[in-house]
């Protein structure tokens, strides 16, 4: 291989070694962001499904289903869920998004929404189990932690 071939090989090397890195950086960071607290919101969702069917009457209480239900939630409310919050990833960004610019805005309201729902759930998940009484008043608390903050920093749809 003279000098010249051997330039253009590496060149090309190069450019298929880079590839995969390019595909991936072409995806807006706030993209990505916004899929990862929906995936965690879904998450939290599925642990809660149960929790609120059984409260509302709209399937029976099951004490094992509960008590796995919120457990589950209280390892959720574990995460560290700071880096979902990336600045600009919200709805004036992309409409697939459904978090409000406020929610950006109005300094602490992430951090006290999210401290509120670990509070509430922390008080559930030992109560859960215990029957259909306990496992509402406890409930009650979790719910109204998910609204007060879609209420306020969710677009409704
Ligand atoms: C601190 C604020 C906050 C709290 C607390 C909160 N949410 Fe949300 N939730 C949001 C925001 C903002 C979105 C919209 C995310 C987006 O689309 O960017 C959302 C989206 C969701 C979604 C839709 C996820 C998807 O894209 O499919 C579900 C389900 C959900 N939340 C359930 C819950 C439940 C259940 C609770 C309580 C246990 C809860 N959330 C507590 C702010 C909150």
């Amino acid at each position: 291989m003279n000098l010249a071939k051997v330039m253009t090989f590496g060149a090309a090397a190069l450019a298929l070694s880079l590839a995969p890195a390019l595909a991936q950086s072409r995806k807006d960071p706030r993209q990505t962001n916004i899929e990862q607290r929906q995936a965690f919101f879904k998450l939290v969702g599925l642990y809660y499904g149960p929790l609120n069917a059984m409260n509302k009457g709209d399937i029976e209480y099951n004490a094992e289903v509960a008590a796995a239900s919120a457990a589950n939630l209280a390892l959720m409310v574990q995460l560290d869920t700071s880096k979902l919050w990336l600045a600009g990833a919200d709805r004036s960004y992309s409409e697939a998004s459904l978090t409000l610019p406020k929610a950006f805005e109005d300094a602490g309201a992430i951090d006290k929404g999210l401290g509120d729902m670990a509070s509430a759930v922390a008080a559930l998940a030992p109560v859960a189990g215990s029957g259909l009484d306990p496992m509402k008043a406890a409930f009650a608390g979790v719910g109204g932690a998910c609204k007060a903050c879609h209420d306020s920093y969710r677009f409704k749809e």
